[in-house]
């Protein structure tokens, strides 16, 4: 496969906040290690899964991608080209064929906006239309690509007249208008009622199929990881544990991590399991990530190697990696 993005030993670390009594003693600045040394690539479309619980780091691998956020090392390739090493103008024409859908369409959406000026704004922005005409045509063709009928009657809607599906729908046509090749689509449906959810789904892997577009598919949710995507990367406490194709990811998981995750999946006869059955001890703080395997003090299986040494992160059979001591053995 075509490699699209390409992502080696991405960091992004955030200095945080002290008081001044704290910096006055000269005590180091306490760092977030919100992504801390991830790698993987992504195909021509293909949909990656970045999964793992709240607070792992994937909002901010997303961001940093897409330089939302400044990455504090690591390198970062687009088509094989250093995104660092952009000019002005490919920068621009970089923030065009890459997006980002958020998970709450009310937030990324401006309620004073119409449909129309909403998904017209990036073209306007990047002066892609010669006229009016011009410009309606390729508004409505978004919004049908997005899975909107009747294009023209909703121009002078606002957010507020659609409902919950049309808003994350409309939120994905501005993105559609320029025409993307890689889209961040993070926590897509998290927000949307379950009846609407499958036909958001639906329409991103849809438009995989016609265009080629490839995703990095954010969720906290691996069940809709599995239904969508065709690899999965498992991420805790900023790092990738394990990455492989999604059926083997779920049907066979290396990590204890990722086999405590998909247990908690809803199956036809096991519909619902409380996660704190499985995941015990602290919340993980990307502020004091535990020396050793950064999963240990949760792992049900640790051994006391796993406290002293970092496991290396390896291909342990063809095309799935992880990174567990267990597997060493
Ligand atoms: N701008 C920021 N400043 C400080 N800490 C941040 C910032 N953004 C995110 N974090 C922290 O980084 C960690 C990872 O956050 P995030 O990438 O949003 O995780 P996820 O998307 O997996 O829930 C969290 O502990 C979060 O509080
Ligand atoms: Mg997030």
């Amino acid at each position: 496969m075509q490699s699209l993005v390409s992502v080696d030993q991405l960091e992004v670390h955030f200095a945080v906040r002290t008081g001044f009594m704290q910096s006055m003693f000269g005590k180091e600045t306490p760092v977030v290690r919100a992504v801390d040394g991830v790698s993987f690539e992504l195909g021509k479309g293909e949909i990656l899964c970045l999964a793992g619980e709240s607070g792992s780091g994937k909002t901010t691998t997303g961001k940093a991608i897409l330089r939302l956020v400044e990455p504090t090392g690591g390198k970062v390739l687009y088509e094989g080209e250093d995104v660092r090493s952009y000019n002005r103008l490919r920068l621009r024409a970089f923030r065009q064929e890459a997006q980002i859908i958020f998970q709450d369409p009310y937030e990324s959406l401006n309620p004073r906006q119409t449909v129309f000026s909403t998904v017209a704004e990036p073209l306007e922005v990047n002066n892609l239309c010669r006229s009016l005409a011009e410009k309606e045509e390729r508004v409505a063709q978004a919004l049908v690509d997005a899975g909107l009928h009747n294009p023209r009657e909703l121009f002078l809607r606002y957010p507020h007249e659609l409902s919950g599906g049309q808003r994350q729908r409309l939120a994905i046509a501005g993105a559609l208008v320029l025409d993307p090749k890689f889209i961040v689509a993070d926590e897509p449906v998290s927000m949307l009622d379950l009846s609407i959810r499958a036909g958001i789904l639906k329409l991103m892997v849809d438009l995989r199929d016609k265009k080629g577009i490839g995703y990095l598919f954010i969720t906290h949710d691996l069940s809709l990881a599995w239904l969508v995507s065709d690899r999965i990367a498992i991420m805790y406490l900023g790092k990738i544990v394990e990455l492989g194709s999604a059926d083997k990811v779920i049907k066979e998981p290396l990590h204890p991590y990722t086999r405590a995750l998909v247990s908690v999946i809803p199956t036809p006869r096991r519909k619902v399991i409380t996660q704190q059955s499985l995941l015990k001890g602290e919340t993980p703080d990307p502020v004091n990530v535990p020396a050793g395997c950064r999963f240990h003090p949760r792992c049900p299986e640790a051994k006391p190697r796993c406290r002293e040494a970092v496991p290396l992160y390896r291909e342990v059979r063809p095309g799935h990696f992880a990174a567990c001591h267990l597997l060493d053995s």
